[in-house]
């Protein structure tokens, strides 16, 4: 079959956009989905840290971030935490160092281990799924790590289909308030000591950066974390991929409306300023969430 484009062979046919695409009318593609995220959202003279897990979503987003950071003049800095994750997280640091290598970034690498006193393998042997306390521990981090170095975002490797089995979880589930704080971007509150989040990756699908890593030659880490199996999020996505095969743009029309849903909702402004009166960063109580998982778990 030949690209919709032109005359060379397609490697790639794209449902969703019913069009054949070869190697590098593919990058174009896959480029351009970007392109109209950081364009959407006036995303440029930016300095930006680039959470890389060293799974193929965040490493492809770092590589594209890297392609695109002359054009949008963005400071790109590459962020990896070390969960402490038997056979797992080793792996993917190495994927991580060796990308940032490549792209000649000098990487930022904090281990959970020394900034809080306990890993996620520690959480697993006294908690059935430590995946809630990871979450917590990586947003925390994540933001403190931003906000001391005075990045404008944070950027993760969310991709559509992450977003879009997210939201239906959280509906799923009645998780309204996060329903509804969960989108596209999030904005820097400096007063509150929130750096903001972008996915830059929010347009694409996963075969669309493993299709981008393979014929880009970027070498990332394909092992799974191992308390990821069976997550109900997973199950989500099962559903949505169905859903998009009999109908293609299934997902992005879901999420779409989503949107459309959330924006008919005005936010709460309300919402108090309070900060952890251990770490001083944002919380809701007195004490925040990270603060309390490392009063349980820190074995120092
Ligand atoms: P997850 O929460 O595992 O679905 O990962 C979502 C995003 O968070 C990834 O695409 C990365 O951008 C980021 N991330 C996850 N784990 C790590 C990590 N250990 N170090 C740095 N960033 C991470
Ligand atoms: Fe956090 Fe798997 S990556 S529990
Ligand atoms: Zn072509
Ligand atoms: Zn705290």
């Amino acid at each position: 079959m030949k690209c919709s484009y032109c005359e060379k062979e397609s490697i790639i046919f794209i449902r969703r956009t019913g069009k054949h695409y070869c190697e590098d009318h593919f990058n174009q593609f896959l480029l351009g989905r970007v392109k109209k995220y950081l364009g959407k959202h006036r995303i440029k003279n930016k300095r930006i840290m680039v959470a890389v897990s060293g799974g193929k979503d965040s490493t492809v987003m770092l590589h594209v971030l890297w392609q695109l950071s002359e054009k949008y003049n963005l400071e790109i800095i590459p962020f990896y935490l070390d969960l402490g994750i038997k056979e797992y997280s080793k792996p993917c640091g190495k994927s991580v160092r060796e990308i940032s290598e490549m792209l000649d970034l000098d990487l930022i690498e904090v281990s959970l281990l020394d900034f809080a006193g306990f890993t996620i393998d520690d959480v697993a042997k006294k908690e059935k799924k430590p995946c809630r306390v990871c979450g917590v521990v990586k947003r925390y981090i994540m933001n403190r790590i931003a906000f001391e170095n005075n990045f404008d975002f944070v950027a993760t490797g969310h991709t559509m289909i992450d977003e879009a089995a997210f939201a239906i979880h959280n509906l799923y589930s009645g998780n309204i308030d996060q329903f509804f704080r969960t989108y596209e971007i999030t904005r820097t509150e400096k007063k509150r000591k929130l750096v903001g989040r972008i996915k830059p990756l929010y347009y694409l699908m996963e075969t669309e950066t493993l299709t981008y890593a393979l014929i880009n030659r970027i070498s990332y880490c394909d092992l799974e974390c191992p308390y990821a199996e069976g997550h109900p999020i997973q199950k989500q996505k099962e559903i949505l991929l169905e859903g998009e095969y009999k109908f293609p743009g299934f997902i992005y029309n879901i999420l779409r409306s989503l949107n459309k849903i959330r924006k008919k909702v005005p936010l709460e402004s309300s919402v108090q300023v309070r900060f952890c009166k251990i770490c001083g960063y944002p919380t809701t109580g007195d004490v925040c969430n990270f603060c309390k998982v490392k009063m349980k778990y820190s074995k120092r």
